[in-house]
């Protein structure tokens, strides 16, 4: 069977991580959440109050230093040695990891990385740029979309669930502030591939879009 490569994009909250993340586990690939490496990197210019812009960060990109783990089945992230898999979540990250993607000499550096992580392995990819920039040659590229308020509602429920504090309609301003500073940017922003599936997961399931794209990855393995 060939080495199957995934590429999930689309906007913020749409779902891609939990589904990505039992695909994965159904079909024993690698999951990758390309989200977390732009969060670790804005966590380490929060932390060290640095403010997130190409200039102010032109000194530091080589000690940002990201690892990533599967341990136990789980993606960890590391920043300088540190396991940040839980802090990058909280909702103070979020903006400032849209804000530092936009940089080219980040996006740079983490594609390299990402690139390096799927060679010759099957893997499921998250983020926003996957299928149109970082895995061109993916087999299946699926842009997962819901309505606005639909990923609000569910990453509030997702952060309660995680015992975070979550307020609708701030993560409703945060998911609309980064889709637009995710999609305007000039160098890999957030799109739909030509040839990518898209599926708008409003009114669906999570089972239902767990089975769309085993489906797709099927038909991919022939
Ligand atoms: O997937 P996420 O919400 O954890 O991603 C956080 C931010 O990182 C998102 O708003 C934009 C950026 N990002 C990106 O630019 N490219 C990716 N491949 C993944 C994330």
């Amino acid at each position: 069977m060939p080495t199957i490569n995934v590429a999930i994009d689309g906007p913020a909250g749409a779902g891609k991580s939990s589904i990505s993340k039992a695909v994965a586990e159904k079909k024993g690939y690698i999951y990758i959440d390309t989200g977390a490496m732009y969060r670790a990197a804005a966590l380490y210019a929060i932390e060290k109050s640095i403010p997130i812009t190409a200039d102010a960060l032109k000194n530091h990109h080589d000690k940002i230093d990201i690892n990533i783990e599967n341990i136990d089945g789980e993606q960890h992230i590391f920043l300088c040695g540190r396991d940040v898999s839980a802090r990058i979540r909280e909702a103070d990250i979020s903006i400032g990891a849209s804000d530092i993607a936009v940089i080219p000499d980040v996006r740079i550096k983490l594609v390299e990385m990402q690139r390096e992580l799927a060679k010759g392995k099957n893997v499921i990819m998250d983020g926003r740029d996957i299928g149109t920039y970082v895995l061109p040659n993916a087999n299946v590229k699926i842009f997962l979309t819901a309505s606005v308020e639909e990923r609000a509602k569910r990453r509030v429920a997702q952060m309660k669930e995680k015992g975070l504090e979550a307020d609708i309609e701030s993560v409703k301003q945060d998911i609309i502030y980064r889709d637009k500073n995710d999609s305007s940017r000039s160098f890999a922003p957030l799109k739909q591939a030509d040839d990518a599936v898209l599926l708008d997961t409003t009114e669906l399931d999570f089972e239902q879009v767990v089975g769309e794209v085993l489906d797709l990855i099927k038909k991919a393995e022939k």
